[in-house]
This record gives C-alpha cells, sequence and structure tokens, in this order.
C-alpha cells in the first residue's frame, strides 16, 4: 500500500498554525500561482472532477485575520472568506479553543440517537437573535442547501400545501430542489434535469436593471410578482415564498426599497410561510445580525450557514414554533445534522461577533469600501453599479453606456488581483460582478490595500473597456 503525502508545509517566517497571529501581510514570494501549487493543482486535476471548480489555484497551509498564507509561503489579502463564511476569521481563537476541547470530549453521537447541550445552546442562540420575538423552534443540518430543503419541508408539512415561489437571480444550493429554487442555468442546472415540481419563479426587484428605472422598481415589481402568484398558482396553493434578503450568487442584487415588505405583507394576509434564506447574508455580514433587520422584515422562517460556525459545517433552520413543531417525531434530522463541533464552534463565533463588536465592524468595512468603489465607477464607465450592505459589496461591470454584461472584462481584472495577491470573487447571473467579502476582522490597512489593489487593477485592464 502507498503512503498518503499530506504536506505539511507551512508559511515562510510566520507562526506554525493559522489565525490572526499570521503577519497581516501581502507577501509574494513566486507567481501566483506558485510551483508548489502548480504541482498540487496537476495532482487536484488527476483526482477530482473538473466540475469542482476553483476560483484561484492557490493551496493554502494557514489563514487567519485577513491573509491567507499558501503552500509557497505567499500571503494573501482575503476578500472571500471561503464565500462568506469566515467571518470572524480563519482558526479564530475562540472557536480554535472550544473546537479543541470538544474533539478531546467526544466528536460525534448523533443528536438523534443521544442528545448535548451545546446543539440545544445554539437553538436557544438562533431563537433569541434572528428577527421578531415571537416564540420559535430552530434545528440544526449540514449545510445551507440542506436548511433551505428543510425549510420547504416544514412549510408544506404545515400548511398542507405544495408551491413554493422563488426569485430571478436567486441561489439556493445544488440539491435537487434547491437547484431547482436556483435561477442560473449554467453552472448550476444544465443537463441536471428535470427539476422538482411546483417551484415557480417571480421577478425580482433588481433596481440596476429594472426596465423602467429604480424609481419604479419596487413597486412594479412586486405588484408583478404578486399578480402572477395570484393569477398563475393561486395564492391559497403557495406553500411558501423563499427569498434572499441580498442575493448571493446572482450577484449581490439588494432589492429595491419596499418590495419585500410588500411581499412580506402578501405572504402574511395569504397564510403564505415567508422564508428568509439568510445563509450568506447572515451573522454580521451586512452591518446587521440579520439583513432582513435592515426594512424590518420578520420572516417565519430564517436558514442560516456559512458565517454561522467559523468554517465547520453546520447550518440551521428557525421558524415558527406553530409551524416548527407541527412535523410529526423523526421528520426532521439527519446524522451529522449540528455536530459537536460544530455547534461548539458556533457557539465561539456569536461570543466573536459580540465581543469584538463585528456587526458594527461590518458597517464600518462598507463605510470604507463603497465610497471607493464608487469612485471608481466614476473614473470607470465599465463600472456600472455598485451596490452592497456591510461587508456584503459589489461592482457590476458593463459596456459603457449600456447595460449589456461585460463578463470579459470582469475576468480580467479578477486575474489582475489575483496576479497581485488579493483573492477576490464574482458573481452574478451574466458574471460580470466582482463581489468582496472580507472576514469582519479583517485590518484596515489590508482592507485598504487591498481597494488600492482593485483601483490598480481597473486602471491597467479597464482602458480599453472605458470606451
Ligand atoms: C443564499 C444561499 N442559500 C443557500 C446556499 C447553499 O449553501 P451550501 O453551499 O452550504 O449548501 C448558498 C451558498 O452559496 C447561498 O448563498
Amino acid at each position: 500500500m502507498s503512503t498518503v503525502a499530506v504536506s505539511s508545509s507551512g508559511p515562510v517566517g510566520g507562526p506554525a498554525h493559522g489565525g490572526p497571529e499570521l503577519p497581516q501581510e501581502r507577501r509574494l514570494v513566486t507567481e501566483i500561482p506558485g510551483p508548489r501549487s502548480r504541482e498540487l493543482l496537476a495532482r487536484k486535476q488527476a483526482a477530482v472532477p473538473q466540475g469542482v471548480g476553483t476560483a484561484l489555484p492557490v493551496f493554502v497551509t494557514r489563514a487567519g485575520g485577513g491573509v491567507v498564507v499558501d503552500a509557497d509561503g505567499n500571503s494573501l489579502i482575503d476578500f472571500g472568506s471561503g464565500i462568506a463564511v469566515t467571518s470572524v476569521g480563519n482558526a479564530a481563537p475562540r472557536v480554535v479553543e472550544r473546537v479543541r476541547r470538544q474533539v478531546g470530549e467526544f466528536t460525534h453521537t448523533c443528536f438523534m440517537v443521544t442528545p448535548y447541550e451545546s446543539y440545544v445552546a445554539v437553538c436557544e442562540a438562533l431563537n433569541r437573535i434572528t428577527p421578531g420575538d415571537h416564540e420559535k423552534r430552530t434545528f440544526l443540518v449540514n449545510s445551507g442547501a440542506e436548511a433551505v430543503e428543510n425549510a420547504v419541508k416544514v412549510a408544506r408539512h404545515a400548511t398542507g400545501r405544495q408551491a413554493v415561489v422563488v426569485f430571478d437571480h436567486a441561489y439556493h444550493g445544488r440539491t435537487l430542489l434547491t437547484m431547482t429554487l436556483t435561477a442560473k442555468n449554467l453552472p448550476y442546472k444544465h443537463r441536471f434535469g428535470p427539476f422538482a415540481p411546483e417551484v415557480y419563479r417571480m421577478p425580482m426587484a433588481y433596481p440596476f436593471r429594472w426596465p423602467t428605472g429604480p424609481e419604479n422598481c419596487a413597486q412594479e415589481a412586486a405588484a408583478q410578482a404578486i399578480d402572477m402568484i395570484v393569477k398563475q398558482i393561486g395564492a391559497e396553493n403557495v406553500a411558501a415564498v423563499l427569498f434572499e434578503p441580498i442575493q448571493g450568487e446572482g450577484g449581490f442584487v439588494v432589492p429595491a426599497r419596499g418590495f419585500l415588505p410588500r411581499i412580506a405583507e402578501f405572504c402574511r394576509k395569504n397564510g403564505i410561510v415567508l422564508i428568509a434564506d439568510e445563509v450568506q447574508t447572515g451573522f454580521a455580514r451586512t452591518g446587521h445580525l440579520f439583513a432582513c433587520e435592515d426594512e424590518g422584515i420578520v420572516p417565519d422562517i430564517v436558514t442560516t450557514a456559512k458565517g454561522i460556525a467559523g468554517g465547520l459545517p453546520l447550518a440551521a433552520v428557525t421558524g415558527r414554533a406553530e409551524l416548527m413543531d407541527r412535523v410529526h417525531v423523526g421528520g426532521l434530522g439527519g446524522t451529522y445534522g449540528g455536530n459537536p463541533l460544530a455547534c461548539e464552534a458556533a457557539l465561539a463565533v456569536l461570543e466573536t461577533i459580540e465581543s469584538e463588536g463585528l456587526v458594527e465592524r461590518a458597517r464600518q468595512i462598507g463605510e470604507t469600501m463603497l465610497p471607493r468603489l464608487r469612485a471608481l465607477a466614476e473614473r470607470h464607465p465599465v463600472v456600472g453599479d455598485v451596490r452592497g450592505r456591510g461587508a456584503m459589496t459589489a461592482i457590476e461591470l458593463v459596456r459603457p453606456g449600456t447595460k449589456d454584461p461585460d463578463p470579459a472584462t470582469t475576468a480580467e481584472v479578477v486575474k489582475r488581483c489575483h496576479a497581485e495577491g488579493l483573492l477576490v470573487l464574482t458573481a452574478g447571473t451574466y458574471g460580470n460582478v466582482l463581489r468582496f467579502l472580507p472576514p469582519l476582522v479583517m485590518p484596515g490597512h489590508l482592507l485598504d490595500e487591498g481597494l488600492s489593489i482593485i483601483e490598480a487593477a481597473f486602471d491597467r485592464v479597464a482602458g480599453d473597456a472605458d470606451i
């Protein structure tokens, strides 16, 4: 039997572990990706199907604060947080401490077999901090997709109805149901059908792309959506309306103000369960604990994942007690849902958000980023829109003077940023959105440096695209 080779090469000159003690600096010692990462990429390509894509093929050995360190010793500024997961930072000290303690005590029992306190504590916390002061129940699962699937199960069971309403540009996951709930064909749905039945898609109030202008967007989009629901499905057949308070993979679309309250009111009047998918927006990311708070939306069910547990796989469904308790015993659960390590991590995340003031910090990150991104848009007409809230911001690239998406320039800017040691991600139905999701613990000097790299990338790349 051959041995299993796992590199333990660490950062050059840094501590032997990750976390905020890593030098908070951008440091490039090779090209990006470097030789060691390229070797590992070749192994990946031979071992992992190409369907599992990679945004930036640097292989990580340490990460913490605002940096990711790779196998060649490069230290990159992280504007991605593993897609909005490591909001408290990678290897955050409280997370490490609690998980380390737990891993030596027990690693798994299955909560449905023999329970443990940390699971209950996470559920109590979510019941307390999610929007609304009504009585709630929470149960824990493994991923955002699983949380959304379960929210739909609860809504269908509780209402005895089947239809689920979702929106244009939505992303809810990659399982059969959540891929169906997702709007975009490539890469998420292409050739993966047939899809799940009883899913209906309505227009989203996307201000930048609303045909009659952003000022009419909330009113007209809500009126169209409600009209289509009533005419095409019948409100009395709708189990749930599922929405992202700010759309994530769809391009950080912030629904026009007033749209969501109108939809929420329609749901309330018609006995439809309103499900907020806060998988990407939740846990302080947008400058509120939950993005729904911005317009005072109180959903019947909230799904959370990603930022909830500092990188350990955990997700949750939190809902009105009278809905959640209707499901029969044994109707909800799963082998790993609420794993004890992940629960300890979630408790540590909550402590960290509170003690380090990360809700406020997310707001400050937005206050730093948005003005500089708006100034960038002034200089470069290829930047058609700047949007977002808190530490969830984005720019949308178009051909100047039009709203035609410009994914090619977007890809060029990303390439340039990566080469300079700034990890950025794209999003959007048309692949023309640059999105920024720094860890909330990112030091100010790295945030500034990251923004300067983006500005320089536009100065280099966007010259032709601006014309
Ligand atoms: C809003 C939203 N819902 C659901 C999901 C799916 O979460 P997961 O990848 O953990 O299944 C995502 C992931 O990006 C998301 O952004």
